[in-house]
């Protein structure tokens, strides 16, 4: 699996799994359950879920399904890359390492790689990276990051008044990226990329959308390759962009994976700029 690396040099997959939705309906939970032990067994190695998705029915299935392929030796522990997300109005010093708790419990694991504030609410930003920064003492958590932060969000979060943000902070800015969504180019992810903290990029297919895009389609004719092929190829191909489409489809899943070796050329890129143009000033974040 194609690696990006974290500001403190720790390299995490590309490509990863999406959770929204699943764990939401009990009628669907041995497909999503199946969908996900089978995404491992593919080599998709890092998830990302949140208490959110499903109030903690996400959670758990992620949970059942690394605890099955870890006792079945199709991976280990280690070798995964778990992500989840507190709510904002969780998300007080005391508040954050409470919702941890809780998440950590229904995903049967003893640490996250990754945990990440949803997005920015009304709690003081100093006392969710102070919530944070005591997880992660404590070996709770490796890294921490945000979610839906804009370039103020960000200036915020790294005006505050301990150096050590700065530096080892921040890991991620999870936000809304994919062809059609252009609008951080312009000033977020330049700075994200000055601070070398990667972007990672949620609803890369814009929620399946983009299967029936005719430029997309045309492209991935010419590559025997599908427009989310494309889509994905062009979000996988950048530096410091790390994307988590979701599927449950078997079919997605190998697909989604299949888009890791999908080479575009300068061609290919010039008619994906040429439909979805990049953008020439500055634009609110967009957001799901
Ligand atoms: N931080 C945030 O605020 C935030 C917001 C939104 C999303 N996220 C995260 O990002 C993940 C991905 O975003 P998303 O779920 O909104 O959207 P997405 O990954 O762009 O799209 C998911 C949808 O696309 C379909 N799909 C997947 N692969 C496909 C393919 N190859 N061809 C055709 N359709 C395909 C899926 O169908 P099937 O499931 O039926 O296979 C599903 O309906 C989420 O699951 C979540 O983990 C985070």
């Amino acid at each position: 699996m194609r690696t990006t690396d974290l500001p403190d040099g720790q390299p995490v997959p590309v490509l990863g799994l999406g959770t929204w939705r699943m764990g939401e309906d009990p009628r669907r939970e041995a497909q999503e359950l199946r969908a996900l032990r089978s995404a491992l067994e593919i080599g998709y190695r890092l998830v990302d879920t949140a208490e959110m998705y499903g109030e903690g029915g996400a959670e758990r299935m992620v949970g059942q399904a690394v605890a099955a392929a870890v006792l079945a030796g199709t991976v280990r522990r280690e070798d995964l890359f778990i992500v989840s997300k507190v709510y904002p109005h969780n998300a007080s010093e005391r508040g954050v390492q409470a919702a941890c708790a809780r998440s950590l419990k229904r995903l049967g694991l003893d640490y996250l790689d990754l945990y990440l504030l949803h997005w920015p609410g009304n709690h003081p930003l100093a006392a969710t990276v102070a919530g944070f920064e005591s997880l992660r003492a404590q070996g709770l958590i490796r890294h921490w990051g945000v979610s839906n932060f804009d370039v103020d969000d960000m200036e915020r979060l790294w005006a505050l008044p301990t150096p050590r943000h700065r530096t080892v902070g921040c890991s991620v800015n999870q936000v809304y990226y994919s062809p059609s969504q252009r609008g951080i180019e312009f000033a977020l992810a330049p700075l994200l990329a000055a601070h070398r903290v990667p972007v990672m990029a949620y609803s890369p297919t814009d929620q399946g959308k983009l299967a029936l895009d005719p430029v997309l389609s045309t492209i991935g004719a010419r590559h025997e390759a599908s427009a989310v092929q494309v889509a994905l190829a062009w979000i996988l191909t950048q530096p410091h962009v790390i994307a988590i489409p979701k599927a449950v489809e078997e079919r997605h899943l190998r697909e989604n994976f299949a888009a890791l070796t999908l080479r575009l050329d300068a061609a290919d890129r010039r008619a994906i700029d040429a439909h979805f143009p990049p953008p020439e000033g500055p634009q609110p974040l967009a957001m799901l």
